[in-house]
């Protein structure tokens, strides 16, 4: 069992020695372009568009070192974007205003991160650009002057966002795996980018693999999708194919931080499923784990690799984490459990509470969430919605009060159609890619994301927080030294609200919120 305080504090210190590089790098070109180029394509807000000379990015925000001053920055449906403004705190809360308050005494999780994936459609359509435009993608998601994703998933091989059905040894039968080789996906797309990524980042890039599918000669339908499982004699060599893809990035330069062992395990049981899958049973999955994934990967030097478990949505929780890491054995080799947001409409919040409260050193993570994936059609991208925003960013919160330590979405850039897809699932993503004109569009999502990965760094803790205004939604966090708090507030309501927030210091965080916006407020003690 590795301990979460080492993994942070290694982040922590990796990111002071990062420091020194970054006031370096700014110095030489400044990509600071503070405002939206805003276009309206007839939902209820705008996409800001970046092209080759311009692209929005508030460029570095911290809390004022003055303790009696508070920063705000808000985006709104009415247009705003990351709009920044440092003000006095006040003595007394303001008269008629709704009171927000913080609690420091009552601690929970650290945060690990923040991010999205790289997935195979993301790259494909980053690389349609210009090389200044995949510039400026790569600045804004990672850079300090952007919103800093510390945290990317990669699928392991094809899921249903690629352009066709794979696996990295295709050759029947091959138990040795002596045909293993990363794809032009990876090797011409996905690992460019990545290593592009991690050069722009002030801080570590934490990077973890997730499998759709083994390859399918290894499953019991002998198909990539549809109902089918790892047949038990492919269990070792597929435990080597794990070992060779954390190899071959690393090989490339991309360092791994985390594995999950599957993505969705339980849709491999659906005859129907369209894309890329694999079935598992709690049972299964326990016995595969410790008996050949667990000792595999340790033997090959990378128990240092957080694995995490399930990947699937809170229908699952707990009881499908329950059978594995109730088992000593094969819990010994697993961190945390992955979290999906699909079924958050329908399932509460308490699941998060009971897995985390029946396995407290297990943590949660939520490794996937993504709008328009339940519209589908010409539907799928919303290009604007503040609507659909909100929504996303109402569950991030709701999830982080629940004792997740981080958000990574889904594809970062896909096409005008939301695509590409081989599987036709076309969904929504925080940047979407016209490469037509050799520009992008970042989503009102795309906000959302950096309101929370901007601004709360690894290692922050969550303290609580509470108000009696149904339309606001809090989630509140203090840095590792608990000298700066950041709190995050959603006003999903039509009318301006007044708050104040007390948190105990004797001074009050006083402003309005624009109608339809969410505010990330920073403040030393
Ligand atoms: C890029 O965007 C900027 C700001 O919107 C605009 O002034 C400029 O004309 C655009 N360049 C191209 C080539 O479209
Ligand atoms: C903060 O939480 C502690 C522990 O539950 C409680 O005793 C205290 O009253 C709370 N303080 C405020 C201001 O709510
Ligand atoms: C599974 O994938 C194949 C293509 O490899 C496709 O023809 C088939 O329709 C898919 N199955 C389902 C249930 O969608
Ligand atoms: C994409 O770019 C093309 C070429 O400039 C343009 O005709 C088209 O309207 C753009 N699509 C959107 C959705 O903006």
């Amino acid at each position: 069992m590795k301990s979460l305080v080492a993994v942070v504090l290694g982040v922590l210190l990796a990111g002071v020695a990062a420091q020194g590089k970054e006031v370096k790098r700014g110095r030489k070109v400044s990509k600071r372009q503070e405002n939206c180029a805003p276009r309206q394509y007839g939902y209820d807000s705008v996409v800001c568009v970046c092209n080759a000379t311009y692209c929005d990015n508030p460029g570095p925000i911290s809390s004022p070192a003055d303790a009696t001053q508070f920063t705000s920055v808000i985006s709104a449906r009415e247009g705003q974007r990351f709009q920044v403004n440092t003000a006095d705190k006040g003595t007394a809360p303001t008269d008629g205003g709704t009171i927000i308050t913080l609690n420091r005494t009552q601690t929970r999780q650290s945060i690990i991160g923040f991010g999205g994936a790289f997935t195979d459609s993301t790259a494909l359509n980053v690389y349609a650009l210009t090389a200044p435009v995949v510039d400026q993608f790569v600045n804004t998601y990672f850079s300090e002057d952007g919103i800093k994703y510390n945290l990317c998933r990669i699928p392991i091989a094809g899921s249903d966002c690629s352009t066709r059905p794979y696996s990295y040894d295709d050759v029947e039968g091959d138990v040795d795996l002596v045909n293993w080789a990363l794809e032009p996906e990876d090797t011409d797309y996905k690992i460019p980018l990545i290593l592009k990524a991690k050069a722009a980042s002030p801080g570590p890039l934490l990077l973890f693999g997730s499998p759709w599918s083994p390859p399918a000669w290894m499953k019991s339908n002998g198909m990539f999708n549809g109902s089918g499982y790892l047949l038990p004699e492919m269990w070792q060599p597929y435990s080597n194919y794990f070992v060779k893809f954390v190899e071959a990035y690393e090989a490339a330069g991309a360092d791994m931080w985390g594995l999950t062992t599957q993505n969705e395990p339980l849709s491999g049981f659906d005859e129907n499923w369209g894309w890329n899958t694999c079935g598992w049973t709690a049972e299964d999955m326990r016995d595969w784990i410790k008996q050949s994934l667990g000792p595999t990967l340790e033997a090959a030097g990378m128990r240092r690799l957080m694995l995490m478990v399930d990947d699937f949505n809170r229908d699952t929780l707990p009881w499908y984490v329950q059978p594995m890491l109730e088992d000593p054995d094969c819990a010994n080799y697993v961190d945390g459990t992955a979290v999906h947001w699909y079924s958050d409409q329908w399932v509460g919040p308490e699941v998060l509470d009971e897995t985390q409260e029946l396995f407290p050193d297990k943590w949660l993570l939520h490794t996937e969430a993504c709008q328009g994936w339940d519209v589908g059609g010409a539907d799928s991208v919303q290009l604007g919605s503040w609507e659909r925003a909100q929504d996303y960013v109402f569950r991030i919160i709701e999830n982080l009060n629940h004792y997740t330590r981080g958000w990574v979405d889904w594809n970062m850039a896909l096409d005008l159609m939301g695509g590409p897809n081989w599987a036709n699932n076309m969904l929504d993503s925080p940047i979407i890619v016209n490469a037509t004109a050799d520009e992008f569009y970042k989503e009102p999502l795309f906000y959302t994301m950096g309101h929370f990965s901007k601004f709360v760094q690894p290692g922050y803790q969550y303290i609580q927080s509470s108000t009696t205004d149904g339309d606001l939604q809090t989630v509140a966090f203090q840095s590792v030294d608990s000298s700066e708090s950041v709190l995050i507030v959603l006003n999903s309501g039509e009318s301006v609200k007044t708050v104040s927030v007390d948190d105990g210091s004797g001074s009050y965080v006083n402003l309005d919120l624009p109608v339809k916006s969410l505010v990330t407020l920073l403040y030393k003690l």
